[in-house]
């Protein structure tokens, strides 16, 4: 199985005025102990009942440990070239890669993923995902493929912030905002992975909480689990 282009199988259309949905509401609660805020969204009662099923991690990895991630993953990614074409993806200006077997380095990395995001006996897929977004790149609203992939889906961002939307797919006046620090691990769950769709702004676009947060190349080294 090619995972990736069945990932993304269910791209939701929307017209791009909803890229501009405004973006002043915040949690309400102010950083505790000068926490960054990281997540927010259209009202606090959504952001208490997704609290558990969104998370983002600052500082998950080292830079060594990015930068070791970089050294396996780069020889194989400059060998492709970054699509841009194809109107129809959900992804556009992207490589990407799977990769099943990984050197100690990031094998440990990976392993210390997989026991913060999944449950001990939880199936799953066995190949890593790496996208590598061009700094033109992005990735429009969708939800991955409930046929290939389980409930959860926890993703590292190399090399650059980047903003993640997600919207309820029958309401989309509910939205959460994730700021994806380079570093960061995400973790999206349950009602987060099936209810809404994802997305990443383009570099454009690219705003938290009313700042920017400007977008350069990334790569996101992400692990999914089997459907159940
Ligand atoms: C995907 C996706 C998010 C990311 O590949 O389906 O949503 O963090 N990726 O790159
Ligand atoms: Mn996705």
């Amino acid at each position: 199985m090619r995972l990736p282009v069945a990932v993304v199988t269910y791209l939701v259309r929307r017209p791009l005025v909803c890229f501009r949905r405004s973006l002043c509401a915040a949690n309400g609660r102010p950083a505790v102990g000068g926490e960054p805020v990281l997540v927010v969204g259209s009202n606090p009662g959504l952001l208490r009942r997704l609290g558990s099923q969104v998370e983002v991690r600052p500082g998950f990895i080292t830079e060594e440990e990015e930068a070791a991630l970089l050294k396996e993953l780069e020889p194989g990614l400059k060998r492709k070239r970054y699509e841009f074409d194809h109107w129809d993806n959900a992804i556009h200006g992207y490589r990407e890669t799977e990769r099943a077997t990984w050197g100690p380095a990031c094998a440990a990395v990976l392993n210390r993923v997989r026991s913060v995001a999944f449950p001990p006996d939880s199936a799953l897929l066995g190949p890593v995902h790496v996208l590598d977004l061009d700094k033109k790149g992005y990735i429009k609203p969708h939800v991955d493929s409930v046929k290939f992939c389980g409930s959860t889906i926890a993703g590292l961002s190399l090399l650059s912030d980047s903003v993640m939307r997600l919207v309820k797919q029958d309401c989309p006046d509910e939205w959460l905002d994730l700021l994806l620090p380079q570093f960061s691990l995400y973790i999206m769950r349950d009602e987060a992975r099936y209810q809404f769709t994802h997305e990443i702004f383009r570099d454009e676009e690219s705003v938290f909480n009313g700042q920017r947060v400007p977008r350069q190349r990334r790569i996101s080294v992400i692990c999914r689990n089997l459907p159940s």
